[in-house]
């Protein structure tokens, strides 16, 4: 079976049928859609990251240039088969690090997705950001963008939990944040990881306290996912690398948890906190929904009506193909009505509790009749709460997402020392 990554790791187990139409466009002109669009661009690779990203000396101003003609190109390729101008309620602008962006390009980027799009009934609008990219000038293109949301990868405000997964923005996060919040930018997001070498429950809390302080009303907080193929795995693997055991790290979710939930930020998926229902960030919550987005861009992943599709994650064959006229994507398949539960499932568990109701009417078949015997063993051990409404993850199983998913994917049994390590949990 073909094993492809989605957004925050969600896994399709596809078999691939090549030659389906790109994309079923003519779902687009029943109802909004939602965009992502990916700019690849880092100053360096953090230790932890698995986004298709080009950094350091590979980034130089002609690829940048070629990239982000190559996009406007699959942008327009895309807009010419559609029989109605897509209505698009909700935008996403992420990466790899759109602030990375000259000023003037990310301006020229803004200006064009909205000319091209129908956009009258724009919810949304978010731009992911690295701390040291915040400067006044990108603020500015910014600002002209009514209500739009900057969300900044902070990580840690901690120098040793940042220089031990490769990042050394330091306390040059605090003034990003700062200055963001003071701006005309609608609002200002900050993503928190815990379970960093060298963190602890006090660590995440103060880090949590200072995004606060400096104006963030957003918290997406996730625990350290270690990816094959990453720096941070084999660093881990040689041992230079230690990190906090799962019993720290649930201290570390439950602290940040309550620390948050004092402060007034209200926990509205697994992994995101908000200030206020305007501050939450609903291009994520429309993706947990399974509700339909276009991606554009190497890497970007696209979902219509069950349709699924990934381009290219090479920068240099996205930008070949899009020039040539070919498709942007290497893989692209309508799932199976067994493919489609899986997705929603997975999916729909990244949101606090979704309902059993719902996905009864929209397969025919109740959760239990589906997962039964997964969702026993997973209830006993304490990653999941159903009831007769809703499943949904406990906090320990928010920790253990990815095993959860291999589990339910039937892609791995739950590791042998599993149930041990989370009764040895608080
Ligand atoms: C595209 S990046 C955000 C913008 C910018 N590139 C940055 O890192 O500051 C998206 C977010 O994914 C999260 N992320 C990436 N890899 C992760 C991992 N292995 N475990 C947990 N979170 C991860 C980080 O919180 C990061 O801020
Ligand atoms: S986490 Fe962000 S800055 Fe680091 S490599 Fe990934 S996309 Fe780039």
């Amino acid at each position: 079976m073909n094993k492809t990554a989605g957004p925050r790791g969600v896994h399709f187990y596809p078999v691939t049928s090549k030659g389906l139409p790109i994309a079923p466009v003519h779902i687009i002109g029943s109802g909004p859609i939602a965009l992502y669009v990916h700019i690849p661009f880092c100053e360096k690779r953090c230790h932890f990251c698995e986004f298709a990203v080009v950094a350091d000396r590979q980034v130089t101003d002609e690829l940048v240039a070629n990239y982000l003609e190559a996009l406007r190109k699959e942008i327009r390729a895309f807009l010419e088969i559609c029989a109605t101008s897509p209505k698009v309620s909700l935008i996403q602008f992420g990466g790899g690090t759109p602030t990375a962006l000259s000023a003037a390009d990310l301006g020229k980027l803004l200006d064009f997705i909205f000319e091209q799009f129908d956009c009258a009934e724009l919810e949304e609008v978010i731009v992911e950001g690295f701390p040291t990219t915040i400067t006044s000038d990108r603020i500015a293109v910014l600002e002209r963008v009514p209500n739009i949301k900057l969300n900044i990868g902070v990580q840690s405000f901690h120098p040793e939990c940042l220089e031990a997964v490769g990042r050394d923005h330091g306390l040059l996060a605090r003034e990003a944040i700062e200055n963001a919040a003071a701006s005309r930018i609608g609002s200002v997001g900050v993503d928190l990881i815990f379970g960093l070498p060298s963190s602890a429950a006090e660590t995440v809390q103060s880090d949590i306290e200072t995004a606060a302080q400096c104006g963030a009303e957003h918290f997406a907080f996730y625990p350290l996912w270690v990816y094959d193929q990453t720096t941070l795995k084999t660093r881990v693997r040689n041992g230079r690398v230690e990190l906090p055991g799962h019993a720290a790290q649930y201290d570390q979710l439950l602290g940040g948890g309550t620390v948050l939930a004092d402060l007034g930020y209200e926990r509205y998926t697994s992994f995101h906190y908000a200030l206020r229902p305007d501050a939450r960030h609903y291009y994520g919550l429309w993706q947990m929904q399974a509700c339909n987005w276009i991606g554009f861009g190497m890497s970007a992943m696209s979902h219509l009506e069950g349709h699924i599709r990934f381009n290219d994650r090479s920068i240099r064959s996205y930008i070949d193909k899009v020039e040539s006229g070919a498709t942007a994507a290497v893989e692209q398949f309508l799932m199976t009505k067994q493919q489609r539960m899986q997705f929603e499932f997975l999916y729909r568990l990244r949101i606090k509790a979704f309902s059993t109701t719902y996905f009864f009417d929209r397969f025919g078949i109740s959760v239990e009749a589906a997962y039964g015997d997964k969702l026993a063993v997973l209830e006993k051990l304490g990653l999941i709460r159903v009831d007769a409404e809703t499943v949904a993850l406990t906090l320990r199983g928010t920790l253990r997402l990815r095993e959860i998913e291999d589990y339910i994917n039937k892609i791995s049994e739950l590791p042998a020392d599993f149930a041990m390590a989370v009764s040895a949990e608080v």
